[in-house]
């Protein structure tokens, strides 16, 4: 039996729902698709009239949001009404590592996807496809399955049918990734209910690109793309002070290494350690899944992508120490960036916030600047990671906000570039050299400026992945 879909749920309306229901909901208008989630204050901001106060920046968002919100995209807190009435329902609630209790600091809590699967047995009727969106451990299908049957309020008019379907958008690109997806995944047993999402992908996504594999390798070839992204990171980055010891140039040989269609060449920019809500937490529950299953081998091989990782945010934080005399207290240091990546407002995991806490820690007197993150979240993210550290007492160093980078650049030390934000590249350097304290030092951690405009500088330049290159160096 053929299954229609004219009604979507979607439960939770983060940086994945919110954007993939966004591109749905454009691509189908004769499906009416609802967003919902518990935090009345994320829904109140997806459904402000001033679209620059949306709560997840990503290019291209708020035109989509603008065209087609109130007519078939709707943001709301009534999580009951509208998985009442939905034939399909996309589970997008967060997946984070636990922190306390059995597998805690690896395993994935999946607290919320248990609430989610709970609510859609009290309140579903009919039959439903429910299509797990959030990156979950493999074999949590069976789970949701034991749930969403065994409620007290199920009865036999009741049926379910569990999909997986993987995201793989990247903050920063998501509509972009959205709109021309490399594929998608989708895993399940049922045919008409695997027929009716591909349908749904159908309206804007060749066919071939629309993946259909079991269920349980859905689920984990989802970890597994993000365990191999991240590897990749972790192998430039173990390159990069390879190249910073031996006068080689990472960006050189990034290049040179990429031209092979077997490695290609995307993927390939050191920096200061991946951050992100997802690499980690993924790697994390990657290991726990193996130690599981007594593969210590096998963990114990990703758990070297994640040292490698903290090893590289570390290493930077100490050469910028390192070069500013071995003291930073009282020093002026600008930092420039504080997402994880260009182009999202999301913090998660950013590599800013530990190389931060280590400056912080010395005392170094920190003005920050980014284009999209409000002060608020670096207040919060900077709190927390310097709570219960015994190293730091409030006294040693200080953070500040800043709108104007060159009134803050004014007799500073240093000046960090830890976000590849493009406008940094065109921020006049010259002047910069000139109003700051010497001896004055750029460090850029993402080997965003280009060399040939900062060397013709009176300044101190250190960049990420390069050495001295004179031949006759040792
Ligand atoms: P997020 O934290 O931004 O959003 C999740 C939302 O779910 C929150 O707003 C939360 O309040 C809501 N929620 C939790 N439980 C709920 C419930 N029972 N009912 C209603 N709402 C509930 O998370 P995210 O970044 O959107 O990630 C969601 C999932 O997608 C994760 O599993 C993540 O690994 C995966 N993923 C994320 C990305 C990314 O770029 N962020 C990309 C691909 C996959
Ligand atoms: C990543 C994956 O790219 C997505 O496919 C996946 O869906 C998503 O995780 C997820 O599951 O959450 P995202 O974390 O949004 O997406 O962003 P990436 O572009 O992958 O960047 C992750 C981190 O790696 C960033 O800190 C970025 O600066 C860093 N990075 C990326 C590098 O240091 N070098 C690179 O060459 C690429």
């Amino acid at each position: 039996m053929s299954l229609k879909v004219k009604n979507i749920c979607c439960i939770g309306a983060g940086y994945v729902g919110g954007p993939t229901m966004a591109v749905i909901a454009k691509h189908c208008p004769k499906i009416q698709i609802n967003v919902v989630d518990l935090n009345s204050e994320r829904i109140k901001k997806w459904n402000d009239k001033n679209l620059e106060n949306l709560p997840v920046f990503e290019p291209g968002l708020d035109e989509i949001i603008k065209k087609c919100r109130g007519l078939n995209l709707h943001f709301s807190t009534d999580i009951k009404k509208h998985i009442e009435s939905a034939d399909l329902i996309f589970i997008s609630v967060n997946t984070p590592t636990k922190k306390t209790g059995v597998g805690a600091g690896f395993a994935s809590d999946l607290k919320w996807i248990e609430k989610s699967a709970r609510e859609i047995s009290k309140y579903a009727s009919g039959n439903t496809i429910i299509v797990e969106k959030s990156t979950l451990p493999v074999k949590t299908a069976s789970t949701i399955k034991e749930i969403v049957y065994s409620s007290n309020n199920s009865s036999h008019n009741k049926n379910f049918h569990i999909l997986s379907n993987p995201e793989f958008l990247a903050e920063g690109t998501a509509i972009n990734d959205l709109e021309n997806p490399d594929r998608v995944l989708i895993g399940g047993e049922n045919k008409n209910a695997i027929e009716a999402l591909s349908n749904i992908y159908l309206n804007w996504i060749k066919e071939e690109k629309i993946l259909t594999t079991n269920i349980w390798s859905s689920e984990l070839s989802k970890l597994i793309a993000n365990a191999f992204l991240a590897q990749r990171i972790s192998s430039i980055n173990s390159v990069s002070a390879i190249c910073e010891s031996t006068g080689a140039d990472i960006k050189e040989v990034s290049m040179a290494i990429g031209y092979d269609k077997r490695i290609g060449r995307d993927f390939l920019d050191a920096g200061p350690g991946f951050g992100g809500s997802c690499f980690k937490k993924d790697i994390l529950n990657l290991i726990y899944i193996s130690k599981h299953y007594g593969l210590d081998e096998v963990a114990n091989y990703w758990q070297q992508v994640l040292t490698m990782n903290n090893w590289q945010t570390r290493r930077i934080s100490r050469i910028i120490i390192e070069k500013l005399f071995g003291t930073i207290a009282d020093k002026k240091i600008v930092v420039l960036g504080f997402s994880f990546k260009a182009n999202t407002n999301d913090t998660r995991e950013s590599p800013a916030i530990n190389i931060c806490q280590e400056l912080l820690i010395e005392g170094g007197n920190l003005f920050i600047y980014d284009p999209k993150v409000d002060p608020l979240q670096i207040d919060i993210e900077l709190r927390e990671s310097m709570q219960g550290n015994n190293e730091y007492h409030i006294n040693e160093g200080s953070w500040n906000f800043t709108n104007d980078i060159y009134e803050a650049l004014t007799n500073a030390d240093a000046v960090i570039i830890l976000t590849e934000w493009q406008e940094f590249k065109n921020l006049n350097w010259l002047k910069i050299s000139q109003i700051m304290r010497r001896p004055a030092w750029i460090f850029d951690t993402r080997y965003l400026l280009n060399p040939k405009d900062i060397n013709s500088i009176d300044i101190n330049y250190w960049r990420i992945g390069y050495g001295n290159t004179n031949l006759d160096h040792n």
